[in-house]
C-alpha cells in the first residue's frame, strides 16, 4: 500500500470516529444534565376534563384523597389530579403560593417562604420563583401535578399518590404518613399540599403544577397550563405532541 493510500485510510478512520463521537455527544450531555429548567415552547391548550364515556368531569364527582390521571400537557405524559383532603376525608383548601423553583432544604416539611427569603432567591437569580395555582372547585381543594419525576423522569405509575394513612412499601424517615406523591424509582417524595415541593430527594425541584379552572355554573373542570420546572434533558415533559381541547380522566 502506498504511503498516500495509508494516510488517506487513516484520515478516513479518524474522521469517522470524530463524526460518531460528535453524534453521541448531545445525548450524553442530555443524560448527565437532565434537569434544565426551560419554559414550554408552546402554551398548552385549554382542555376540558372528561370521563372515558365523554361526559364532563364535575368537581363534585371527584372523591376526596383519591387520585385520577389524565394526559397533559403532552399526549404521552400523565398528570395526576387529586381532590386533596385531611386524614378524616375533609377537603383541604390549597392556597395560591409563590415559591422558589429550588425548594430546599430536603427532608424538612417545606413552609411557605418568607418575603425576605423570596427576595433573596429573586436577587440571587437561582432558579427563579413561580406561582403555584391554588386549588379549584367548591372547596378549593382540587389540584393537579405533572407526573414526571424531577429526578430522572420516571412517570406515573412509578410516580404515584399515597393518600393519608397509606405509606409506600419502601421505608423512609419522614414523619408524614401518606398524603404524598411518591416515586418508586429512587424514592423521591413530594408534597401535594404545597406545590409538590420536595420532602425527600434525590429530586431537588417541585413537580410542575397544572393550572386548573373550575366553572362554578356547570361544575366542570379545565386544564389550562403547566407552570414550574419542566424537564428538557434525557426525557421531556413538554416535548412531543400537545393534547387537544378534551382530555380523558380515569382513576389512578
Ligand atoms: S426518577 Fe423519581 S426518584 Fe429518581
Amino acid at each position: 500500500m502506498s504511503m498516500d493510500r495509508r494516510k488517506f485510510l487513516k484520515l478516513l478512520g479518524v474522521s469517522g470516529a470524530v463524526m460518531a463521537l460528535g453524534g453521541a455527544l448531545p445525548p450524553i450531555a442530555r443524560f448527565v444534565a437532565p434537569n434544565i429548567p426551560k419554559p414550554a415552547a408552546e402554551k398548552p391548550p385549554r382542555a376540558k376534563l372528561v370521563w372515558e364515556d365523554g361526559t364532563p368531569v364535575k368537581a363534585s364527582e371527584l372523591e376526596v384523597n383519591k387520585a385520577y390521571v389524565f394526559h397533559y400537557p403532552m399526549r404521552d405524559t400523565y398528570s395526576i389530579l387529586i381532590n386533596v383532603g385531611d386524614e378524616n376525608g375533609n377537603p383541604v383548601e390549597i392556597p395560591e403560593l409563590e415559591i422558589p423553583l429550588l425548594m430546599q432544604p430536603l427532608g424538612q416539611e417545606p413552609q411557605p417562604p418568607t418575603p425576605e427569603a423570596l427576595d433573596a432567591v429573586k436577587a440571587a437569580g437561582r432558579g427563579g420563583v413561580y406561582r403555584i395555582p391554588g386549588g379549584v372547585g367548591p372547596h378549593k381543594s382540587i389540584i393537579a401535578y405533572n407526573a414526571v419525576c424531577q429526578h430522572f423522569a420516571c412517570q406515573y405509575p412509578q410516580l404515584t399518590y399515597f393518600p393519608p394513612g397509606q405509606v409506600p412499601p419502601q421505608s423512609f424517615p419522614e414523619t408524614r404518613k401518606g398524603s404524598i406523591l411518591y416515586c418508586y424509582c429512587h424514592g423521591s417524595v413530594y408534597d401535594p399540599y404545597r406545590g409538590a415541593a420536595v420532602l425527600r430527594g434525590p429530586a431537588q425541584r417541585p413537580l410542575p403544577a397544572i393550572e386548573l379552572e373550575w366553572d362554578p355554573a356547570t361544575d366542570e373542570l379545565y386544564a389550562v397550563n403547566i407552570v414550574g420546572n419542566v424537564i428538557t434533558g434525557k426525557f421531556c415533559n413538554t416535548c412531543g405532541k400537545l393534547v387537544g381541547t378534551r382530555v380523558t380522566v380515569k382513576p389512578a
